[in-house]
Formats: C-alpha cells, sequence, structure tokens
C-alpha cells in the first residue's frame, strides 16, 4: 500500500471507528474543522496528560495555567499578530484555487533535494561496497547542480520574505516555472498577505473598539501572566509555565486532515531564563522533546530536526522536530528562541513593568524565553498513522482472514483493555463482569459479549485495544483468565488477582515518563 491510500485508509478508519469526524457532517461539514469522537478524545486526552505530567510533574521549576481564548485586542498588537501574523497567498487564475506562495517554493526546494537523494541512492547501488557518499556528493555533477538551485531558491525565497517584497516572491515563483497542480499553468496573480487571526465582536455593542481575536496561539496567555505566576509561586529563574488550550487560524491552505485545522489544540511552554542563557536553554529544550517524542516508541527514526530558514518575528532561533507523516516528513512541534520580544513588547504596550529581580545577579531585567509548542492534533495524527496497519492472520486460537489493527502505544491508547466471556451462558458473563468490576476504577475498560470471540478480538484491534482479558470455562475452576496480546496475538493464562497488577505495568504513563 503505497502513502495515499495508507493515509486515505487512515481517515476512513478514524471516522468509522469513532475516532475523528467531520465537524457538522450532517450540513456537508466545515472545512478544516473536525470533531473527535469517543476514542479520539480519549486518545487526545491520554497524549495531553502525559505531555503535562512530563513538563509540570517532572519539572519542579514548571507550573502549568489555563488562559482564557479571548485577551485584550492589544495583546495582539504587542505580540505583533495584528501586523506580521500573515500567510503570503496567490491564486492560479485558471484553477482559481488560492495556495501559499511560501509553501509552493519549500515544496519546489523539497523536490530538488528529493532528486538529489535519489541520485546519492542510484550511486549507492552502482558502487556498492566503494561508495564513498562525501566524495560522491562533493564530485556529482547532477547532485551539485540541484544542491545549487536549491540553495539559491532557499536564498532568494528567504531575502524577498524577509524583507516583504511580494514582488520577488512571486517572480520567484515564475522563475522556478512553478506549475499550479490542478490547472498545469503558470498563470498566477500577484502575491498578497493575508492575516490568519480570526475576528469576533465583544460586548453588545458591535463597533470597531468592540473587535477582539480568537487567540492564535496558547503564549500570549502565558506571557501576559508572567509576573502572577512569578510572583504568586515565588518561581525563580530559569522556570517555566505551561499550557494547554485552543488556537485558531484561518489557514489559506487547509487540508492533510487534521494536519493543518482552523482551530485545534496546543501544548506550549514558555521557559523563562536569562539574557544571554537562551541557546543553552534552546539546546536543552530540543533534546528534551525529541526524547518525549521518542519515549512514545514509534521510530526514531521518524523524527528529525529542521532549523527554520526564515525567523518569525519573534525569534532569533528556531528549528522543528518533524515526523515522518504519510505525506513526508512535516512539523510536528516548533522549539523557539523567542528573546525578549513578547515581554518587552508587553511592557512597551501596556505601561506595566515585566521585569525579573534576579537575586543571584542583584539586577532587574526583561527574561529571555525559550518556547516548546506542540500541536495535539498533530500528535493525534502521527500516533494514528504510525499505527494503523492491515494484516493477514494466520494464529492459532485466531479466525484467519485481515485484520486491521491500530498499534497505538498501550499507554496513551484509548481503551487499555477488553473484558470478554467467551460464550454468552454457563456464567461466563457474569464472571467477566466481576473481573471488570474489579478494573475499571483503575484502566478505560470495555465490556463485550456479542458475537463471537474473533470478530469481538478484531473489533478491539480496530480501534487500538492493547490487551484482551477472556474469561472462559476454565475461569469458573481456578480463577484464571487468558490475556491476549493485541500485536502479536499470543495468549497468556494468569491468575484473575494478578491483573490489575501487570496491567498497571504495561499501561501506566509511568512507563513513558521514566524513560525521560
Ligand atoms: N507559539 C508558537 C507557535 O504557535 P507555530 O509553529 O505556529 O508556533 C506550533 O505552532 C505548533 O502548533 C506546530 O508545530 C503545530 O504542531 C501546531 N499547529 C500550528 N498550526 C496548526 C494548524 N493550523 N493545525 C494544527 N496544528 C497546528
Amino acid at each position: 500500500m503505497n502513502q495515499d491510500e495508507l493515509f486515505k485508509k487512515l481517515i476512513a478508519h478514524s471516522k468509522e471507528y469513532g475516532y475523528i469526524f467531520p465537524s457538522s457532517e450532517i450540513y456537508d461539514g466545515l472545512s478544516a474543522v473536525y470533531d473527535y469522537g469517543q476514542y479520539g478524545s480519549e486518545l487526545k486526552n491520554n497524549i495531553k496528560r502525559y505531555w503535562w505530567e512530563a513538563m509540570v510533574r517532572l519539572n519542579e521549576n514548571i507550573v502549568g495555567i489555563d488562559a482564557a481564548i479571548f485577551m485584550h485586542p492589544r495583546t495582539w498588537e504587542a505580540s505583533g499578530h495584528v501586523g506580521a501574523f500573515n500567510d503570503p497567498l496567490i491564486d492560479n487564475k485558471d484553477s482559481k484555487k488560492r495556495y501559499r506562495a511560501d509553501v509552493l517554493l519549500e515544496e519546489h526546494i523539497a523536490k530538488l533535494e528529493e532528486k538529489v537523494e535519489k541520485e546519492v541512492e542510484k550511486g549507492r547501488r552502482k558502487f556498492g561496497e566503494t561508495f564513498d557518499e562525501a566524495q560522491f556528493r562533493a564530485t556529482n555533477p547532477n547532485v551539485q547542480r540541484n544542491v545549487a538551485k536549491a540553495d539559491e531558491v532557499r536564498r532568494r525565497m528567504v531575502d524577498a520574505l524577509t524583507g516583504n517584497d511580494l514582488e520577488a516572491v512571486r517572480q520567484l515563483i515564475l522563475d522556478c516555472e512553478i506549475v499550479c497542480p490542478i490547472s498545469g499553468t503558470r498563470n498566477w496573480t500577484e502575491v498578497r498577505q493575508f492575516n490568519l487571526m480570526f475576528e469576533t465582536k465583544i460586548g453588545s455593542v458591535s463597533d470597531e473598539s468592540s473587535t477582539i481575536y480568537l487567540r492564535p496561539e496558547t503564549a500570549q496567555g502565558i506571557f501576559v501572566n508572567f509576573l502572577n505566576v512569578q510572583k504568586t509561586g515565588r518561581m525563580k529563574i530559569p522556570f517555566g509555565i505551561a499550557q494547554v488550550g485552543k488556537a485558531f487560524r484561518n489557514e489559506i491552505v487547509a487540508r492533510q486532515f487534521i494536519f493543518r485545522m482552523r482551530e485545534f489544540e496546543q501544548m506550549e511552554m514558555q521557559f523563562f531564563v536569562r539574557p544571554g542563557e537562551e541557546m543553552k536553554w534552546y539546546e536543552y529544550w530540543k533534546a528534551a522533546r525529541i526524547k518525549w517524542h521518542r519515549a512514545l516508541g514509534m521510530g526514531d527514526e521518524n523524527y528529525r530536526y529542521h532549523d527554520h530558514d526564515k525567523l518569525a518575528h519573534y525569534a532569533n532561533a528556531a528549528c522543528d522536530i518533524e515526523f515522518n507523516f504519510p505525506f513526508g516528513f512535516k512539523e510536528l512541534e516548533g522549539i523557539h528562541s523567542r528573546t525578549d520580544f513578547d515581554l518587552g513588547n508587553h511592557q512597551k504596550f501596556s505601561g506595566r513593568k515585566l521585569q525579573y529581580f534576579d537575586p543571584e545577579t542583584n539586577e532587574s531585567y526583561v527574561p529571555y524565553v525559550v518556547e516548546t509548542s506542540v500541536g495535539v492534533d498533530r500528535l493525534v495524527l502521527s500516533v494514528l498513522a504510525n499505527s494503523y496497519c492491515e494484516e493477514k492472520v494466520q494464529k492459532d486460537g485466531e479466525e484467519g482472514g485481515e485484520r486491521v489493527v491500530l498499534r497505538i502505544p498501550a499507554p496513551i491508547a484509548p481503551v487499555k483493555l477488553a473484558v470478554l466471556p467467551l460464550v454468552k451462558k454457563d456464567g461466563l458473563p457474569e464472571k467477566a463482569r466481576e473481573v471488570l468490576s474489579e478494573l475499571r476504577c483503575d484502566f478505560n475498560c470495555q465490556y463485550d459479549e456479542k458475537d463471537s470471540i474473533g470478530k469481538r478480538y478484531r473489533r478491539q484491534d480496530a480501534i487500538g485495544t492493547p490487551f484482551c482479558i477472556t474469561v472462559d470455562h476454565q475461569s469458573l475452576e481456578d480463577n484464571t483468565v487468558t490475556i491476549r496480546y493485541r500485536d502479536s496475538m499470543e495468549q497468556e493464562r494468569v491468575a484473575i488477582n494478578a491483573v490489575r497488577g501487570i496491567m498497571d505495568e504495561k499501561v501506566s504513563l509511568r512507563s513513558l515518563l521514566n524513560k525521560l
């Protein structure tokens, strides 16, 4: 199955099995807005808990808050979002499709880089054991030509975007001979800036002064509360403030399912440090965050760093942690060194001092900030994409045929275990309910007695339940059950009173947090 097919199947599966539905679907949905169903919301909650505990519980110097979505409109002037939170957009006159100009250019660069990697692979196959990759990259004319082209396009793009020179952005698209994927033509409009913030009105009088914004990032709720938290929590620098919450962006190109949404959720942490120490902490958080992702066990090779070519208006260093999605490596999390831009500007715009008195240096200063920012929805997508698997079943004790299984890491799986009486008679359902009542306060469990045991296993596989506890006739005699493992389909007989301990070890978040 190619990655395109996998992605389509994943979207269909997410809907069919109660993970993710298009928003207001009975009215034909709303573009780039999605609802999480009964399993999707459990998965999301588990991911959020994993993040929160890793941040707030494991770090003595990080605390969590929950700020409002609505903020004073001056917030967004100070943060630079009113003036600069724009995407450059361009339309194709023939297809009438709208694109982000920077994304068209980045995709063009990615294609050139792909050509380079293909050429290197060709060389590797041709020369076998004697292949010297460094020398090949330095001397092969095709590689050199495409590397030079990619570098040149990147340089011109960064210059044009940094200088807000929209005509130069358009010219670069024309020079690169980029065509619209729908119409296949190069009939492009001018490039225009488009602000991504959603506006709404507050109060009963609707005029200019009542315009407020739905927050496009949760971070500003942290900045405006910097002193509140520092003073009430008696926090000493370096310290962090964490938050999980909704953010809203009127994305121009909203596609790829829940990868780019108009309403989404972020988990952000602002780490306040001494000026001059930000690079040390930037490196620290880069390493800590990729470790957090990799602890999920979805393949270390599926994560990589990508340094930003063009820095956001607030950053002096920035990188993404990218994940290998079905549509390629794309941003999962951003790590940004935001300098004193935000606190400094809030100080200016509000007229309130936002400084920290450092008892060690006897100085007052506006702290610098290193931010980690990850999208909950992108994490959900990474987990689902990595988990989805179709396979043939050839296992003793299992019905043959095909199964679709979501191999979700057990500590974040929505349903941890299903309790299943082998048959719906002979006192097995009663015994199974006894087992269930022993476990359901500790774990999210399901009980199912309908259909054959094979069909029930398939249903649990499809929603990613890592363990099935089967109650059979032997259970009535010796108080044992079998644990059936989702991934291997192996079964193990254990005493009923040992089940809770075994499950706890396998599904508790502790197993992830201990790896950090
Ligand atoms: N406070 C910094 C900030 O918001 P960002 O790189 O714009 O930085 C951080 O966003 C993270 O939020 C991204 O890495 C991504 O995971 C998530 N995110 C951003 N826009 C999104 C969207 N439209 N849909 C889903 N997730 C999004």
